[in-house]
């Protein structure tokens, strides 16, 4: 059902609406009418379905809605982990040797290889569990030093200092660098792989509930730390939540799913302040309501 390389949109049978979309730079990451369905007892359903919108450099989107509204299902449409079974997604891919922009590309038609150094240099992915995010088997130190490596360092001693200043930049007691993941408590997991994700200096964040499971304090410093390096490291983000405390500490902008699509979409202050659809006031209210 995916989209193959280079085909162009029209394939899809309801491509008539974004035909001829200009989609121009500056923008980092356009979707278009992405939608993705999984066979559900021998037919297809869709987990989501015709959200568009465009993420600017250094802008941060919250996308909330409760479990199973199709959230993570979104997210990894973005990050090419699934193929978009409609519509597509956009980004603006840098040239390997210079550096500069090359100009948007679907990313359905990149090569496996292409989004693989995407996926390691440009983008990071923060697992809602961090044990997924994670390398469990090698030391707290490698699993910051391995993008490095993968980007061709060497270098013992600068992987080892890298490492060690990311650990700190993360709050994390940089003594523990030697010990294995499993060791660590479940606020550090989390802080190890938002090192590990940003020691490439990423464009691009995508995010699912990095804060959920863990204690509320916890959450709380690990809130602030994000907000800390999304600003200092000027990175734009895709979050994904349940919580609209997250959405509103961390995001300008916001997508409200249900059922797979999106019910309402724009400034994070206006939606919570103000929101318009019946579900978006369902949701602002039940966070209200003691
Ligand atoms: N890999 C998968 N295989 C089959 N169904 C899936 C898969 N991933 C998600 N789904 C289904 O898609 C819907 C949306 O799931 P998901 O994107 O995980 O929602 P959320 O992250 O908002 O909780 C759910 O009905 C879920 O069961
Ligand atoms: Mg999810």
């Amino acid at each position: 059902m995916s989209a193959a390389p280079g085909r162009p949109q029209a394939s899809s049978h309801r491509s008539a609406q974004h035909e001829g979309t200009p989609v121009v730079p500056p923008v980092l990451l356009s979707a278009r009418q992405v939608g993705k369905a999984f066979m559900h007892q021998g037919q297809p359903r869709w987990a989501c379905r015709d959200v568009s919108f465009d993420l600017y450099p250094g802008e941060v989107l919250a996308v909330v809605g409760e479990s199973g509204s199709g959230k993570s299902t979104l997210l990894r449409l973005l990050a090419a982990r699934h193929a978009c079974d409609e519509g597509s997604v956009h980004y603006d891919v840098r040239a390997e040797s210079s550096g500069e922009s090359a100009g948007l590309a679907d990313l359905a038609a990149l090569s496996e290889a292409r989004l693989r150094w995407l996926a390691r240099t440009d983008w990071g992915f923060v697992e809602q569990h961090a044990r997924d995010g994670l390398r469990m088997n090698v030391s707290g130190g490698a699993n910051v030093g391995e993008r490095l490596m993968a980007l061709g360092a060497r270098h013992y001693g600068k992987l080892r200092s890298e490492a060690l200043s990311w650990m700190e930049r993360v709050e994390l007691d940089t003594g523990r660098i030697d010990d294995l993941p499993g060791t660590y408590s479940g606020g550090m997991q989390q802080r190890l792989q938002i090192a590990r994700n940003l020691v490439t200096h990423p464009r691009l964040v995508f995010m699912d509930e990095p804060t959920t499971g863990l204690d509320v304090s916890v959450q709380a410093r690990l809130l602030d730390l994000l907000r800390e390096l999304v600003d200092e490291l000027q990175l734009a983000a895709v979050v994904v939540t349940h919580d609209l405390a997250v959405a509103r500490l961390l995001a300008q902008r916001m997508l409200v799913m249900k059922d797979g699509r999106v019910v309402e979409q724009g400034l994070t202050d206006r939606v919570l302040d103000d929101p318009q659809h019946p579900y978006t006031q369902l949701l602002v209210s039940s966070v209200l309501t003691p």
